[in-house]
């Protein structure tokens, strides 16, 4: 059956040198399996507004967001997907604003997780200077948090690929052992064991969401409905010994602060809070 991948650019330019590499990217891909249908989502040409920091979508759920505009039909096709290609330029040293908007909106997404374990491609590209921070911003803290399989997270000098063959070779070397690691991915039958950051990740959110009870109920309620109060992970993996015990291990150093920050009854004081 087709797999469906949907492109979603965070750059102005439809021309631009990060296009350039996700066009790279659909190449390679449609070279080594042909039954890929993909869709560019270019944020330039959405009504995404910003966000309100009303909280209502983990209070109530993303629906009831106050924002009236094109939200909802990028949530429906970032859920109709079988695979994810998220594209940012460096600006400044950081994602594009654009790109970075689309973040806040969906920022729910990494406590009511709606793409638990969907193959995911990250690329970057800057002039010359901090193409890597711009896939590590997006991959490790936001989709990591969302839950996605991130198979491959890349960054790229533009400046350098215009004017190095032999870095020129090398990216586009990356780029297709991404597009065989991403279809791999789609034809999986299971998502993936977590990393242990994922875990982590899944562990503190858990935490969080059991503080949130009165205060977000949408968020706990997301939680209780998919067992997720009670399981290893948001599906059904094995989470091996040395994770657990690190994994663990982290969230108490995360608790000892917390007592020293908040007092001892910080669990009571959090749900107050929330
Ligand atoms: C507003 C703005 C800020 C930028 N900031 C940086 C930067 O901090 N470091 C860098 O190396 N390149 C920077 N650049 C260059 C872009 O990251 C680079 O040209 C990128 O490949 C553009 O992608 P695009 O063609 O897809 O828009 C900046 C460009 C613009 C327009």
């Amino acid at each position: 059956m087709k797999k469906n991948i949907l492109i979603v650019s965070g750059s102005p330019r439809k021309k631009g040198n990060t296009m350039a590499m996700a066009r790279i990217l659909e190449e390679k891909m449609a070279d080594m399996e042909p039954d890929l249908a993909f869709e560019y989502l270019y944020l330039v040409d959405r009504d995404l507004k910003y966000c309100l920091g009303c909280m209502n979508c983990l209070k109530r759920g993303g629906q009831h967001c106050p924002i009236k505009d094109d939200a909802g039909l990028i949530l429906t096709a970032l859920k109709k997907a079988d695979g994810l290609v998220f594209l940012s330029p460096g600006y400044a040293h950081q994602v594009s604003a654009m790109f970075k908007n689309f973040l806040d909106r969906f920022m729910y997404l990494a406590h009511l997780p709606e793409l638990v374990g969907v193959p995911t491609v990250v690329i970057g590209t800057a002039g010359y200077d901090g193409a890597g921070k711009i896939p590590r911003y997006i991959a490790d803290w936001n989709l990591a948090w969302w839950g996605c399989d991130v198979v491959a997270r890349l960054g790229f000098a533009h400046v350098v690929f215009t004017l190095n063959g032999n870095y020129r070779r090398k990216a586009i070397g990356m780029i297709e052992v991404a597009a065989r690691d991403f279809i791999e991915a789609m034809k999986r039958k299971h998502p993936p064991r977590p990393s242990l950051r994922q875990y982590f990740y899944f562990l503190f959110n858990r935490m969080e969401t059991e503080f949130c009870e009165s205060g977000m109920p949408a968020r706990y309620g997301f939680w209780k409905d998919r067992g997720w109060l009670e399981s290893d992970y948001y599906y059904d993996t094995k989470v091996g010994l040395t994770k657990k015990v690190l994994g663990r291990a982290m969230l108490r150093l995360i608790e000892s602060r917390a007592k020293k920050d908040l007092g001892r009854d910080y669990r009571e004081r959090l749900k107050d809070y929330y």
